[in-house]
């Protein structure tokens, strides 16, 4: 049975004094009947004042980064190592989300270099793919999805690999409002987990949790949950409304 993990994606919203008080307000509010695993991942200037509350009020939330540099450490300015996420009590990452490949030129070839880096530094990334609408009404979306897979998993070993989350979110569903049918969503991460039976092999296939994103509301979550290969969900709007938020965990 894989837990159901529910991770919330800030994006570029809220200040350190911000994300303290949504924090605050979301662990007052908090209630998790499905006994979820549960993440926030802040922008990384909220990421030690968010740790710092939610291990002292010791409630079971974990800690996620939007995203992190490849390499350990050295003259990249600007940027963020796994290590230094690691250190401040970061569980989880996210890489190759579709806003950093659109924006900042993220290719599979390095999406891959962060899953590694990733689990070298004992962190559990969370592998976002997707198509864009382009792709999807050519027909071609499972196709495009299952290239993403293979290449940003390529080299990857057995014995990491069991930490990893795929995040399936079709591009045109993000901050959209359009949401893919729950159908539509599980298709996708039905090749994906056969995909990874393929790579790795089927056992590892069953382990590893495939979260769907994309405009998810409170209305929509329950739908999406009761499919058979999808585990979770990446929510970014909502997951910035405690009411929402919370109303998704509890689907
Ligand atoms: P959204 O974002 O829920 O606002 O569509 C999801 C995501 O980008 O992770």
């Amino acid at each position: 049975m894989r837990r159901p993990f529910i991770a919330g994606n800030w994006k570029m919203n809220m200040t350190h004094l911000q994300a303290i008080s949504f924090i605050q307000d979301l662990e007052y509010k908090y209630s998790n009947k499905n006994n979820c695993e549960v993440a926030v991942c802040p922008p990384a200037t909220s990421l030690k004042s968010v740790k710092t509350i939610i291990d002292s009020d010791n409630i079971d939330i974990k800690l996620g980064a939007q995203n992190m540099y490849y390499e350990s450490s050295g003259a990249f300015t600007g940027e963020i190592s796994p290590e230094m996420l690691k250190a401040l009590g970061v569980e989880y990452v996210i890489v190759g989300h579709s806003e950093r490949r659109q924006y900042f030129g993220e290719t599979n070839n390095i999406v891959n270099k962060k899953v590694k880096a990733a689990f070298n530094a004992g962190l559990k990334p969370i592998m976002c793919v997707g198509e864009s609408l382009k792709v999807r009404e050519s027909g071609k979306a499972e196709e495009f999805v299952l290239s993403q897979i293979e290449e940003c998993l390529n080299g990857i070993n057995e014995e990491s690999i069991i930490d990893l989350t795929v995040a399936y979110e079709p591009i045109w569903a993000i901050g959209t409002g359009k949401t893919a049918t729950s159908k539509d969503a599980n298709d996708v991460c039905l090749v994906v987990r056969r995909k990874i039976g393929e790579i790795f092999s089927k056992k590892i296939s069953e382990i590893i949790r495939i979260q769907y994103g994309g405009s998810i509301k409170p209305s929509s979550i329950s739908d999406l949950m009761n499919m058979s290969d999808i585990d979770g969900a990446l929510v970014g709007g909502a997951s910035l409304e405690v009411d929402d938020f919370i109303a998704i965990i509890n689907y």
